[in-house]
C-alpha cells in the first residue's frame, strides 16, 4: 500500500465511525429526480434541494432539454472559444436584460463563473475583501489569484455581514482597487447580506461591489431577479454572479456586468477558457425557465413566499432555533453534531430529508438541518415536516437544549 491509502485511512477516520455507526448521512441516492423522488424504494420528500421555484421537473423544461438533444446531442465536445450556438447567445442576452445588466456570459457551472471572475479581476493592484462566511467558490477563486506568480491580491476579510467591519477593512486597505464580494442570501444560514449599508460604503471608498445572488436569484424581488431588485439597489452593484443550479433547473453559472468586464473575464478566465461549453439541453431548461419568470415572476414569487412564510411561522411557534435566517432557507439548528444526525436519520426513516450541516461546514455549536422551503412542495409535505420536526425535536432534546448524553456504543 502506499502513501495514498495510507492518507485517506488516516483521514477518513470520521467518515468511518459515522458509517459504523449508521449515522453517515451522504451520497444518498436518488432513485428519479424531483423533489418528490425515492431513495432505496421509500418515498421521501427532499427539503434540502435548491430547487427553489419547483420549476426543475417542469414537463416544458424537460421537453425543451429533449428537444435540444435531438438537435445538439449532451455536450459540445469543446470550450465556448470554439462550441458556442446561437442558443448559448440568445440565452445570455436575455438573461442580461432581465437581470438588467449590459452583458451576461455563461460558464458551466456558478462555481467557476466566480472563480473566473475573481481570478480576471483582482491583480496584484487590487484588496480583495471579503466576508467571513463566504461559499467556496469565493475562496477557491481568491485562493487561486492569490497564487498567482507576481499577480497576488492583498486578501482580506470582514465580519459577517458587518458593515462596520467592512469599512475598517476599506480604510485601511494596501492595494489601490478593492472588490468586494458578497452573497445575496447565504446559503447555510439563510440571510441576506446588507446591501444598503454596503453599497454606501463602497462608494465611499470606491470599492466595486460584487454580489454572488445564487440562492436570491429567483426567489427575492417581485420578478424574482433577486436581492438587488428586492432592495433597488441593481445600479449599485457592477457585477452579479449567479447560477443556474438552483431556481433555474439545471447546471451552469451567471456573470452579468458591463459589456467590458465580461469581454475582459470572457478573454481572461480559464474556468471559461478551459472547460467545455454548457450543454444545449441544459441551455434550453433555463431559457424555459426564464420563459416562465417573464411571464409570471411575481405569481411564483409570492408562492414560494406564501410557504416560506408558512413554514417559519410553524417552526418558530414549536420553539425551533433558525438562527439569523430570513429568507426561505431555514436552518433548523440543533447546536450538537449527535443530535443533527438522529434527527436527520429519524426523518430519512420516516420520508423527509433535510441533510444535516456538521463541523467543518459550520463551527462546533452550530450544527443544523438544512431545511429549505421551495415553491414545490405541498401543504401536505411541510405538515409532515413539521410534525416530524417536532416529535424528534422533542424526542432528540433539540427543542429542550439539553445535552443529549453521550452516545451508547
Ligand atoms: C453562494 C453560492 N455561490 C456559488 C455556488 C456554485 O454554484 P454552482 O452549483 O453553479 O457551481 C453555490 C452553490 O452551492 C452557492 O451556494
Amino acid at each position: 500500500m502506499s502513501w495514498i491509502d495510507d492518507k485517506a485511512r488516516v483521514e477518513l477516520a470520521r467518515v468511518r465511525e459515522a458509517r459504523e455507526k449508521q449515522v453517515y448521512p451522504y451520497f444518498r441516492e436518488f432513485e428519479t429526480g424531483g423533489l418528490h423522488t425515492t431513495i432505496g424504494g421509500q418515498p421521501i420528500v427532499n427539503f434540502s434541494s435548491n430547487d427553489y421555484l419547483g420549476l426543475t421537473n417542469h414537463p416544458k423544461v424537460k421537453e425543451a432539454a429533449k428537444r435540444a438533444v435531438d438537435k445538439y446531442a449532451c455536450g459540445l465536445s469543446s470550450s465556448r472559444v470554439q462550441a458556442t450556438t446561437v442558443e448559448h447567445v440568445e440565452l445570455e442576452r436575455r438573461l442580461a436584460k432581465w437581470f438588467g445588466y449590459e452583458t451576461c456570459v455563461m460558464f458551466t457551472t456558478g462555481y467557476q463563473a466566480m472563480l473566473g471572475t475573481i481570478v480576471s479581476l483582482a491583480d496584484k493592484e487590487t484588496t480583495l475583501v471579503l466576508d467571513s462566511y463566504s461559499h467556496a467558490c469565493i475562496l477557491d477563486g481568491t485562493f487561486l489569484a492569490a497564487g498567482i506568480p507576481g499577480r497576488a491580491p492583498e486578501v482580506r476579510f470582514f465580519n459577517h455581514n458587518s458593515a462596520r467591519s467592512l469599512e475598517r477593512i476599506l480604510k485601511t486597505r494596501e492595494r489601490k482597487n478593492a472588490l468586494v464580494v458578497v452573497e445575496g442570501v447565504y446559503s447555510l444560514d439563510g440571510d441576506k447580506a446588507h446591501l444598503a449599508e454596503f453599497v454606501d460604503i463602497c462608494d465611499r471608498y470606491e470599492a466595486v461591489l460584487c454580489v454572488d445572488d445564487a440562492h436570491g436569484t429567483g426567489t427575492l424581488g417581485e420578478r424574482g431577479t433577486g436581492i438587488l431588485e428586492e432592495t433597488g439597489l441593481r445600479d449599485r452593484a457592477p457585477i452579479l454572479v449567479s447560477t443556474f443550479s438552483k431556481t433555474f433547473g439545471g447546471i451552469g453559472g451567471l456573470l452579468l456586468a458591463s459589456d467590458e468586464v465580461c469581454d475582459l473575464v470572457k478573454h481572461n478566465a480559464r474556468s471559461f477558457l478551459f472547460s467545455a461549453s454548457l450543454p444545449v439541453p441544459i441551455v434550453a431548461a433555463a431559457s424555459t425557465i426564464l420563459d416562465m419568470l417573464e411571464a409570471d415572476g411575481p405569481k411564483l414569487v409570492k408562492e414560494l413566499h406564501d410557504k416560506a412564510g408558512y413554514m417559519r411561522k410553524n417552526l418558530l411557534d414549536a420553539g425551533f432555533d433558525l438562527g439569523a435566517s430570513n429568507t426561505h432557507i431555514m436552518p433548523v439548528m440543533c447546536r450538537e453534531e449527535r443530535k443533527t444526525l438522529f434527527m436527520h436519520v429519524a426523518l430519512l426513516e420516516c420520508g423527509v430529508m433535510m441533510v444535516p450541516i456538521t463541523y467543518p461546514g459550520v463551527k462546533h455549536g452550530e450544527e443544523r438541518l438544512r431545511v429549505n422551503v421551495t415553491r414545490g412542495h405541498t401543504q401536505e409535505d411541510m405538515d409532515l415536516a413539521l410534525e416530524l420536526l417536532k416529535t424528534y425535536g422533542e424526542a432528540f432534546f433539540v427543542l429542550s437544549g439539553e445535552d443529549i448524553g453521550p452516545m451508547v456504543d
